[in-house]
Formats: C-alpha cells, structure tokens, sequence
C-alpha cells in the first residue's frame, strides 16, 4: 500500500503533478523549452513578489547543490556559517570542504540563530558571506531570518547573507524583499510538493556581482554561467525537463491559491500539530521559534516510534523518527506541501488511538 509522507521531505505528491512529468521530452536548445523555463521563472517572480533586482533560477540538483553554489561562487574571503542543527552543519562543512575559510557560530539543537549572535561575530571577524538555515529541518527550529538580514543590510552591507530554506520556501512566509537576503534556495520536494530533483534559487543582483569577483566557480556551480543563461531562459547544462513541467505545474497551483493561503494554510497545520503535541508531549524547539512547516516533538513518553509507524503504513500514513543525533529523544511531523489542517487532523487521530493518548 502507498504510504502518504508526513516526513520533512520527500513530502506526498499529488497524482495530478506527478503525471506531468509523462509528457514528451523537448531540446534544451529549442524555443518551446524557453517558453515552458521563462513561463516558470514568471511564475516564480510573481508568487515570491521578486523585485527587478532579485531573479529566480531554477537547478537541476537538490538543495545540497546550493551549499556548493554558494562556497565557489559567493564566499570571497571567509565566510561565518551559522550552525544550530545538522543541516546548517552540512552547509558549514561543505564551505570547508570547498576550502574556505570558514568560522562557525555554534547554537545549541533546539535554539535559533538570533541576530545580535550574528551581530557579535560580525564585530569580531572580517567575512563576506554569512550563511544561515531558515527552517532546520532536523530540529523544526525557524530562525528570525529578517531580523539578522536587516542587521547586516544596516551594519554590514557588503556582506553576501545566503538562507538555506529548503524546508520553508513556499510553506512559510519568505519573501526576499521584505527579508533583505540575497540568496534564498530550496528543493523541490519540500514545500513545493514535487519529486526530489530540482532546486529554486532567488539571488539578488548583488550576489551575482560578487560572483563575478570570485575566481574558480566551477562549472556546475558557476553562478554567473547560470544567470547568463537565465537571459535565454535556458540553462547552461542539460535540466531535468520532467521536474520542470511539474513545477511548471505546481505553480499554477500555488498561484492559484495565493501567496496568503498557502502561508495560512501551513500556519494552521502547525498550531494543530504544535497544540497536539503541547498536550500530550512537548516541543524540542525554544518556544517562539517553532517551524510552521515540520514539527520536531521531545518524545517525553518514550513512545516507539518505529511501532507507530508501522501501525501507520497499514492506515497508508507515515511520520518521521529524529534526525541524526535526536533520533530516539524526539519525532517530527512533516506538515508541508499540498497537505491541509483536516488531513493532519485525521493522521494526528490515528495517532491518538494508536498510542491510547486520548485518554491521558
Ligand atoms: C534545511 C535543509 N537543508 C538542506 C537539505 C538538503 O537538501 P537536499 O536533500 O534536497 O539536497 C535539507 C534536506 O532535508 C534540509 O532539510
């Protein structure tokens, strides 16, 4: 049976996207495809609101590819990477491991980055790029990204911020403009409720300025390459044409909802799940700073998550164990994508007779 995914991504599909991509294949080289990439990266511009100075690019590779983007063809110098989980880890480690240099800001699992945190490590240390993850999806922690964006835009201006929102893009409210960063990325399969595959970049003009600064980018993580292209709506390598009629797609969707409601309707599942989760458990993120898109839950009762799960996949649901190092002290959620306030309602039932928590 289909087991339905309540985890952070892969999140569920629905049948209708999914057969987009069964469309006939056309040349990356052709006009149509230009029609079909331009059509998207419209569709982008107008569902984040993109000011002239902000453009959309669409990668064929996951998130992950964006760390590598950011390490060759942003950081200059040095780069401060701001680390309160295991994905804005990976980004750190993956700035390293391109060989720059590299600070780290260290905040506890569970905690977000704030914007004095950031501020004092500005003061002490010369750096071009600050990366930070808006939505960690390993401990559903949400950081202040605009107010440690506006803070560098006052204070550091030269400074290149770059956001990992690859749990939150199209979920939470994230619109550059307002925020003030100058790169924002995320993956497909996320809130944008499509296969693993493609990831969207929104990048501020000033970040491509840097880019053309900074030597070595490589081919596949050459910025400025890519945004060349974007001139022809097309890119520089062969894309995944599949994933981009389903985004094609999910577009019109999302348009179709509105930026608003989509927002709302993530907020909505989160105060459910979040209140659920307040009474019968609690939350492992700070309070205030709780993800709107995955809620990672303290597993207080020592509850068998595994068992659950396997009570679930006979209902057609799965949730998430821990990530990494929380895997046995905490469960997660995953409410993002095409999902509603009434579907988890439903799972979150199951759950309670599964676990007999109505009663406690
Ligand atoms: C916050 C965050 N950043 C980065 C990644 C890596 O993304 P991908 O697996 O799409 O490369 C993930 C994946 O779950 C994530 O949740």
């Amino acid at each position: 049976m289909h087991k339905k995914l309540l985890i952070p991504g892969p999140t569920e599909v629905s049948r209708e996207v999914l057969e987009e991509q069964t469309r006939y294949l056309i040349g990356h080289r052709e006009k149509e495809f230009s029609t079909l990439y331009g059509g998207i990266t419209d569709k982008l511009t107008n569902f984040f609101q993109l000011t002239a100075d902000i453009k959309p690019t669409i990668t064929t590779g996951s998130g992950t590819l964006w760390f590598d983007i950011v390490a060759r063809s942003v950081v200059k110098q040095k780069a401060l990477a701001c680390v309160n989980g295991a994905f804005s880890k990976r980004a750190a480690q993956t700035l390293q491991a391109c060989g720059k240099e590299t600070d780290v800001l260290d905040v506890e699992m569970g905690k977000a980055i704030k914007a004095d945190a950031v501020a004092e490590k500005l003061e002490n240390g010369k750096y071009d790029t600050v990366t930070v993850c808006h939505n960690e999806t390993s401990t559903g922690v949400c950081s202040p990204i605009k107010e440690i964006a506006q803070m560098i835009r006052r204070d550091y201006p030269e400074v290149i911020l770059a956001v990992d929102a690859v749990s939150s893009l199209a979920g939470d409210k994230l619109i550059p403009s307002e925020i003030g960063c100058d790169i924002i990325f995320a993956s497909t399969q996320k809130c944008f409720a499509l296969p693993p595959g493609l990831a969207v970049g929104l990048v501020s003009d000033r970040a491509i300025e840097r880019a053309k600064t900074v030597p070595n980018r490589g081919a596949y993580t050459d910025m400025v390459e890519m945004f060349e292209f974007e001139k022809k709506h097309q890119t520089p390598f062969t894309p995944n044409v599949s994933l981009l009629y389903a985004l094609d797609k999910r577009m019109d969707l999302l348009l179709a909802e509105t930026y608003e409601r989509v927002y709302q309707r993530h907020l909505n599942m989160a105060k459910y799940t979040q209140e659920w989760a307040k009474k019968h458990f609690e939350m492992f993120p700070e309070p205030g700073y709780e993800s709107v898109t995955v809620s990672c839950i303290n597993n207080t009762q020592y509850k068998n998550v595994k068992a659950l799960n396997q009570q679930l996949a006979d209902r057609g649901y799965l949730i998430s164990a821990g990530y990494g190092a929380l895997a046995d002290k905490t469960f997660r959620v995953g409410h993002m994508g095409e999902w509603t306030v009434e579907c988890i309602q439903h799972v979150i039932n199951m759950i309670d007779e599964i676990w007999d928590l109505k009663s406690n």
